[in-house]
């Protein structure tokens, strides 16, 4: 997820490719650049950084009289945040500047094939090949032919836009990746959605994949891309820059909720190939005696879903450590282990703290992060990028989910490693996850089922969430995103552990949130229900879309979609996610900014 803005028109256009870059800095922030034509040709300015980087240096540049150029905010995938891999980038000669958001998946074999072509290739990035391609054909000033031939051979997602020296047009292209066009007065703008824009027109028309518009400042053609020109629906656009950063959300926690299906696509994008789990690391797992998997916060959760994966498909034991608890404890760590560091933002302190131990002890290390180049990205042995994009409400959720999801895809690429066979099933199954969490989600604002037990159930003051095996950590999951947005006290426990204590606790006041899959402890998560609604406790339990007994001991019943084992906490931890969303926002709480928290912790 980039952002990308582009203008031509009358007016000045650096001004207004910097302030639709800051309003789209919450889409990346690692990087940024902008290329504007000058009498001279395409001249351009790159800063690695925040937007404020590259107006400090834009501030030395007289391109006061430039009335066209692109611009892009960087949220990296394929190459660190570097000022070489920022966008603008640009054929060998100088004639082709574009900006690009997506993953041109086939970029290795058009690279190899630019290369032997010739081409000499500056930058680590995908998008680069982009701009020799168009070059490759560009041809008696068409720009949009040259784009449309280039995209025959690129396979993967794209929101393009293409200016050259010589011609008149900009050209932008889309599949996957949103694109939106402005219209003003004799001034045309392009952005990755509309907050960019929003200062200087409301009339905007939204490109659909496979389609392209080729532009200068009095006129835009709409086509798909054979050729045939489309009609286009302009919108007037009426909501606030604030409703729309949030795409219409009402908090980013919400938004990156449901931007969960398209973030799990994006994990598991390319990853799923011929049957097989495809990495491009090589670590040599017959050394491996143990893997010790050491995060914090909701990223300890995912780790403790890891343990299952990686115990049942590679056989190897596995332990799972706070960060904080393992730094300080003087870890028995050799050579034979293999440490995976698990956090969303890459700078955790203790994770970081806790790498570093490992490190110095002989282990090899193994990083599952979603922010391209932070510090322990760089830090490790091998990385694995989520590539879920940034994630900004500070309750994790679209990470949580990725990281599940990446734990099984490594469990299994190890289990391959190993010799092997891996269950097919499985791999069908996450192939349909991007569907079936959509579908679920639709499902949940149709009924309105969460949003009603939210209702029911803000008033409480104490919450116990219980579930077994690969749920118990998304029972603890369910706790930590309730107390931290909502400030209800709430705990996870293994279902059974219930009699070891919180049973206790039970009485009306105290509801028990049952994850109930119809898995082999169906019966006795039965069992634990009977128990609690014996004792009075009001019971919310997330059941089998086709489950036909829980009903009969409590009306609140959430369902969930089937599937397998190893499946069921990335689907069951959804509708967690919203009862806690629901609850808070309810409250009338800050969802985004919950008190005393921060996303990053970066001190101790
Ligand atoms: C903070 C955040 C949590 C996050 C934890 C670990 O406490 O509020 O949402 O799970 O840090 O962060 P990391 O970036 O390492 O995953």
């Amino acid at each position: 997820m980039c952002g990308i803005v582009g203008y031509i028109g009358k007016k000045s256009a650096c001004p207004i490719l910097l302030s639709g870059l800051k309003r789209l800095e919450y889409r990346g922030y690692d990087s940024s650049g902008i290329c504007v034509k000058t009498k001279f040709g395409l001249e351009y300015v790159k800063r690695k950084g925040r937007i404020l980087e590259l107006e400090d240096a834009l501030s030395s540049k007289n391109f006061k009289n430039c009335f066209v150029g692109i611009a892009h905010t960087r949220w990296a995938t394929h190459g660190e945040p570097t000022e070489v891999n920022a966008h603008p980038h640009f054929d060998s000669t100088g004639e082709i500047a574009i900006v690009h958001n997506g993953i041109i998946e086939n970029y290795m074999t058009l690279k190899k094939m630019l290369i032997a072509e010739g081409i000499k290739f500056v930058s680590e990035t995908d998008s680069e090949v982009l701009a020799h391609l168009i070059s490759k054909f560009y041809e008696d000033c068409n720009l949009e032919s040259a784009v449309v031939k280039a995209l025959e051979l690129v396979e993967g997602t794209f929101g393009l836009l293409v200016m050259s020296k010589t011609s008149e047009k900009l050209v932008a292209a889309r599949r996957g990746s949103p694109l939106v066009v402005g219209i003003g007065e004799d001034e045309m703008f392009v952005s990755s959605d509309v907050s960019a824009i929003l200062e200087y027109t409301r009339r905007v028309m939204y490109l659909n994949d496979d389609e392209l518009v080729v532009f200068d400042a009095h006129s835009y053609a709409v086509k798909n891309l054979k050729g045939a020109v489309l009609g286009k629906k302009i919108h007037e656009i009426k909501w606030s820059i604030d409703q729309i950063e949030k795409g219409g959300y009402k908090h980013f926690m919400l938004k990156e909720i449901y931007e969960q299906p398209t973030a799990i696509e994006n994990t598991l994008r390319g990853r799923i190939k011929d049957n097989k789990v495809w990495f491009d690391f090589n670590i040599d797992l017959f050394g491996i005696r143990r893997i010790i998997i050491t995060a914090c916060g909701t990223s300890w959760h995912s780790a403790l879903i890891g343990k299952y994966y990686f115990e049942r498909n590679c056989e190897i034991p596995v332990e799972v450590d706070y960060a904080s608890e393992f730094r300080y404890r003087n870890p028995l760590v050799t050579e034979n282990d293999l440490v995976i560091a698990i956090s969303q933002s890459g700078e955790t302190a203790d994770t970081l703290a806790a790498l570093r131990e490992a490190k110095s002890k002989g282990a090899k290390t193994l990083g599952l992060v979603n922010v391209v180049g932070s510090t322990i990205a760089r830090e490790v042995d091998y990385v694995v990028y989520l590539h879920a994009g940034p994630e900004i409400g500070v309750a994790s959720t679209k990470a949580f989910t990725t990281q599940v999801i990446d734990l099984l895809l490594i469990s299994l690429f190890f289990r391959q490693r190993l010799g092997k066979k891996v269950d097919s099933l499985v791999l069908e199954e996450l192939q349909l996850l991007p569907e079936k969490v959509s579908l679920m989600l639709e499902q949940f604002e149709k009924t309105g089922t969460i949003k009603k037990l939210a209702e029911d159930f803000k008033k409480y003051s104490n919450a116990l969430y219980l579930g077994r095996g690969m749920n118990f950590p998304v029972a603890l999951e369910g706790a930590l995103k309730l107390k931290e947005i909502s400030y209800i006290h709430s705990e996870g426990y293994p279902a059974a552990e219930m009699k070891h204590g919180p049973i206790a606790l039970i009485d009306k006041d105290m509801p028990v949130v049952f994850i109930a899959p119809q898995d082999h402890t169906y019966e006795k998560i039965l069992s634990n229900m009977e128990e609690i609604k014996a004792r009075g406790g009001e019971i919310i339990a997330l059941i089998d879309e086709n489950d036909s007994l829980v009903s009969h001991l409590t009306k609140n019943t959430i369902s969930v979609m089937s599937s397998i084992e190893e499946i069921s906490p990335i689907l069951d931890v959804i509708p967690l996610q919203l009862l806690a969303y629901y609850i808070a926002d309810s409250k009338g709480i800050d969802v985004d900014k919950p008190r005393n928290l921060a996303k990053s912790v970066t001190v101790e």
